[in-house]
């Protein structure tokens, strides 16, 4: 099963991503996490990356065809992936196509996490995650069990992102609605667009993707 989870900035596609790769086993690609990476390890990718993702544009779409071109096909993914954040732009969605046929593969499924937009920036900016293995939190709507201790791996450091910011997220937010919106047709065309409800709580809209999944 080979999903793409489509959403504007904080509408809950990497936390939801997370869950679902541990429930059904399939393996997350986050473009945002790849290029994070590439940015503190200093990479030539990353160095190229990290002004744009400060002031919230789109990172070009050769670095990003670039990074997730090999990691479709690797062994970690057999059970199929989610694409958290990857394609944004009608150019990264026909080179995914390409690089599908290329392999015999396809897309089962393209989720549209759908929220309000005024909601955003109250999800971005509680947004947090453990340091040591990235796992995501939120400060009022998904605390750690333990105060101060990754449900996960025990972690106690956390960190936030530079571009959870209010003006930064604006800026995201165009960049959703200018370049990566227009996925929706193209999807909706292809018969594979469908839209769930993210406004509700975060174990709701599990529920209902796991159903759609499933099914
Ligand atoms: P990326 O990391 O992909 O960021 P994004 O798309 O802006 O998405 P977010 O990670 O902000 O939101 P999310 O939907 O994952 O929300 P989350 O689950 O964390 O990209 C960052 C940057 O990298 C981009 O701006 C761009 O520069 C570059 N980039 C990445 N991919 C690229 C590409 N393909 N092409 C070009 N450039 C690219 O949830 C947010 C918070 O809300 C969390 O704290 C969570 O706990 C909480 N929450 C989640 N669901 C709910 C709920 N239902 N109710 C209440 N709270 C909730």
């Amino acid at each position: 099963m080979n999903l793409i989870f489509l959403g504007a900035p904080g509408s809950g596609k990497g936390t939801q991503a997370e869950i679902i790769e541990r429930e059904l086993k399939l393996c997350k690609l986050s473009t945002g996490d790849m290029l994070r990476a590439a940015v503190k390890a200093g990479t030539e990718v990353g160095k190229r990356a990290e002004a744009v993702m400060q002031a919230g544009g789109l990172v070009s779409d050769d670095i990003v065809i670039g990074i997730i071109a090999d990691k479709i096909t690797q062994p970690e993914c057999k059970n199929g992936f989610i694409l958290d954040g990857f394609p944004r732009t009608i150019g990264q969605a026909e080179a995914l196509d390409e690089m599908l046929e290329k392999n015999s593969m396809k897309i089962n499924k393209v989720i549209e996490l759908a929220v309000d937009e005024k909601i955003l920036v109250e999800r971005i900016s509680g947004r947090f995650s453990c340091a040591k293995c990235g796992a995501g939190y939120h400060d009022k709507f998904k605390k750690p069990k333990r105060d101060g201790h990754c449900d996960v791996c025990d972690g106690t450091e956390f960190a936030r992102r530079k571009d959870d910011n209010a003006e930064t997220v604006t800026e995201r937010l165009k960049a959703y609605n200018n370049q990566t919106a227009p996925l929706k047709p193209y999807y909706e065309k292809k018969g594979k667009l469908v839209q769930v409800d993210a406004m509700q709580e975060i174990d709701k809209v599990t529920e209902v993707l796991e159903k759609l999944i499933k099914n």
